[in-house]
């Protein structure tokens, strides 16, 4: 009887020792990791003896994510929570795709209308307003608990030419555009109110020497067209967040002329809340020191960014012997190619960037869902032609989980309240 007791004593004390030593280890881990345990609730440990419904779902997971370690389980989207948005262009045959959607709504947050939202799709001939791709889209977004960015209110390309025509086909005057152009802006702004939270109103209006482009919008209106087409979506809806848009930001002298505009507009009254840096970007281009440099300059004006259209083009810049591949010398995963390699080394270099400066970052947004949807050639995007995820989407989101979440909640009300919480 005294054997028994003291074999029961013992007994309890091991499993007492082992709950300890249980609790004890989700202590420290809660400790050392309270940003983790934010960015991956699935894993973070229960600090109570899990269930058996519990081990079972844990057992699940870890078979799971060992048989499918080419593509990732978790998504870029949820890896992207506390940092910024994640955002993909998409065309309304991807929409229509159920392959295309299917990946739009498991990898990202946010969309933008690839061609659906600008001037020729929206009002081909004056007055007459086409909204309907666009509607499709918001649609699309509605449903699957995403937010919507808008794109373009002024632009020089895709605009149809009567806008810039007064009568016998010679140039409207500065007021015959101005009309239009506030007509325009109105228009969309009302139709899309509480749909579209974000919006490009001015698009690609600078030089890469940093002058004005002398686009007809600035040869018949003049060089406050910029300013005077935020006014106008200002005052069509103050709640939105307005960006101006453009290429090549890496480009010092672009940059320069860019920002020096911004400023100036914004004296007084502000009227443009965002800058969107597009980011066609490629394997060397622009390197790391200059890409911070872009970003610590452009987030130095106190303006919300937006990585706005991100591809990288891997036929610019890139030379199977050049710097693009001696990147990945040494890496060991014979199974993927080298492009992918090399892409997947400089999307984590780029994300890295991101998340250095992610409390001025709203929203990083790839342009395409596929490479054989990218208005480029080549192999730019995050899955390939056959709609297979590449190695970069695994280590975009490694480099997410392992940043701390932004320190100050990088969405203004307007934008999160569009968001249904996915
Ligand atoms: C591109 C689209 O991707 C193409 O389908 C279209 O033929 C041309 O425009 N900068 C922009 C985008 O702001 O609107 C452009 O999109 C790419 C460059």
């Amino acid at each position: 009887m005294k054997k028994m007791t003291v074999l029961i004593a013992v007994l309890c004390l091991g499993i007492a020792s082992s709950l300890f030593a249980a609790q004890t280890a989700a202590g420290n881990r809660s400790v050392t990791s309270t940003a983790s345990a934010k960015k991956a609730p699935a894993e973070a440990f229960s600090a109570t003896t899990p269930n058996t419904d519990e081990l079972r779902r844990r057992m699940e997971q870890r078979s799971s994510s060992a048989t499918s370690s080419k593509s990732s389980s978790k998504s870029l989207k949820d890896a992207a929570k506390g940092h910024f948005q994640m955002g993909v262009a998409l065309p309304s045959r991807a929409i229509s795709n159920k392959d295309t959607s299917a990946i739009a709504a498991k990898q990202f947050n946010r969309v933008v209308a690839e061609n659906e939202m600008k001037w020729d799709t929206i009002e081909p001939q004056e007055g007459k307003f086409n909204f309907g791709p666009g509607d499709k889209l918001v649609e699309f977004a509605r449903k699957n608990g995403m937010a919507v960015h808008g794109h373009v209110l002024v632009w020089h390309s895709q605009t149809p030419q009567w806008v810039f025509q007064g009568e016998n086909g010679q140039p409207c005057t500065r007021e015959l555009l101005l009309k239009r152009m506030k007509n325009h802006i109105n228009a969309v702004l009302a139709h899309y109110k509480g749909k579209v939270a974000t919006w490009d109103v001015v698009n690609e209006a600078f030089e890469d020497n940093g002058q004005l482009r002398n686009s007809q919008w600035r040869s018949i209106i003049g060089d406050d067209f910029i300013k005077i087409a935020f006014q106008y979506a200002r005052e069509a809806d103050p709640n939105i967040t307005l960006i101006y848009n453009d290429y090549s930001m890496p480009n010092n002298a672009k940059r320069a002329g860019i920002l020096k505009y911004i400023k100036e507009a914004n004296k007084g009254k502000k009227v443009i809340d965002g800058i969107g840096l597009q980011g066609h970007w490629d394997l060397n281009y622009p390197d790391v020191n200059q890409a911070e440099k872009t970003i610590t300059e452009c987030a130095g004006t106190g303006l919300r960014l937006f990585i706005s259209e991100l591809d990288l083009n891997t036929n610019r810049g890139f030379r199977n012997s050049g710097r693009g591949l001696e990147r990945v010398e040494g890496a060991n995963d014979a199974n993927i190619s080298d492009m992918n390699r090399a892409l997947r080394d400089r999307y984590a270099e780029i994300f890295k960037i991101f998340v250095k400066y992610q409390d001025s970052i709203d929203a990083v947004t790839v342009w395409g869902i596929a490479d054989n949807y990218s208005w480029i050639r080549g192999e730019p995007l995050l899955y390939d032609k056959d709609l297979k995820e590449k190695p970069a989407v695994k280590a975009i989101i490694d480099v997410l989980d392992k940043a701390p979440a932004a320190k100050k909640s990088t969405l203004r009300k307007s934008t999160s309240s569009l968001l249904s919480g996915k």
